[in-house]
């Protein structure tokens, strides 16, 4: 069965960021064309320029912004004339303690995680059901959907709520052919997270002491499976939220547990 996306196209919004941009890239590798949307303007242009002219456009978008996804998916139909699939990465990560979150820094992130999530997924909805082929939707989740993190006060219900959208947009779509999926990481390896740990060597340890497999997810390892939940191997996945987590989610019981070096090395694979 092929993985090949030839003259698939896909919307990729917060495309530029970490995850977002290893998902843009891995599509175009597939043979898909992408719309990288992302409020980030300068790395929404660079994105799409990494993955080529031909091949990709940059929109920038703010999700919050009610007509935002509608004049995305304008803008990619225009160019490429029809849209397959959407990935939804755009993200924040606010952290106070419960007691002290403010009702803006709630509201931002339940905007951009989820309304934003919800507000593309029924614009690419509207362009997928006109067209009538079918199509692809992958939400991006996280563990924290199910292991609260603490601080994260409007994190973890956002990405709860993402799954919920996946199940229950997977339940009324399925009669227009579109599957739609979550993606649940676990800690990835981004700047952000690498920024992290530089200042708090000791959180790493401690992670990583709990992690079956201890290291981080990479992008190109989300990406991967983000792609595989567009093509022809996945099409009777539909509803699912799949943790890609090192079996972290699985670890409750297990002891922390002393990692050397060498323990680390024969898991990161090259990573
Ligand atoms: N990095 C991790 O460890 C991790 C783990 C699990 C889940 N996730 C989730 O994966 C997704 C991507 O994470 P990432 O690590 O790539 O983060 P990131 O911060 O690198 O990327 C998020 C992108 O969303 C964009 N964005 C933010 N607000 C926006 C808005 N209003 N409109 C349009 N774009 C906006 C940002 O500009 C950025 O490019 C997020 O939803 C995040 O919660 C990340």
């Amino acid at each position: 069965m092929s993985d090949r996306l030839d003259g698939r196209v896909a919307v990729v919004a917060g495309g530029a960021g970490g995850i977002g941009r290893a998902v843009c890239r891995r599509f175009v590798e597939r043979g898909a064309r992408v719309t990288v949307a992302d409020v980030a303007a300068d790395r929404t242009a660079q994105t799409a320029a990494e993955c080529g002219a031909e091949r990709a456009i940059g929109a920038p978008v703010d999700v919050v912004d009610p007509d935002s996804a509608a004049r995305c998916v304008a803008a990619t139909v225009e160019r490429f004339g029809r849209v397959d699939y959407l990935a939804y990465c755009a993200g924040n990560n606010i952290k106070a303690p419960a007691l002290e979150l403010t009702l803006a820094d709630w509201r931002s992130q339940l905007d951009i995680h989820l309304t934003g999530a919800f507000v593309f997924c029924q614009a690419v909805g509207r362009r997928l059901v006109a067209q009538g082929e079918g199509g692809r939707i992958v939400l991006l989740s996280s563990v924290a959907a199910w292991a609260p993190i603490p601080q994260r006060g409007a994190y973890s219900p956002s990405k709860a709520g993402l799954v919920s959208l996946a199940q229950v947009l997977s339940v009324e779509w399925a009669e227009h052919r579109i599957n739609v999926n979550a993606v649940c990481p676990g800690v990835a390896k981004t700047p952000m997270t690498d920024l992290v740990y530089s200042r708090d060597p000791e959180l790493k340890r401690i992670r990583r002491s709990r992690m079956p497999i201890p290291r981080e997810v990479l992008p190109d390892e989300i990406a991967d499976l983000v792609v595989f939940l567009c093509g022809a191997g996945s099409a009777y996945v539909n509803g699912a939220a799949i943790p890609i987590d090192g079996g972290f989610l699985n670890s409750g019981f297990m002891p922390e547990r002393k990692l050397g070096d060498a323990a680390e090395a024969i898991h990161n694979g090259g990573a």
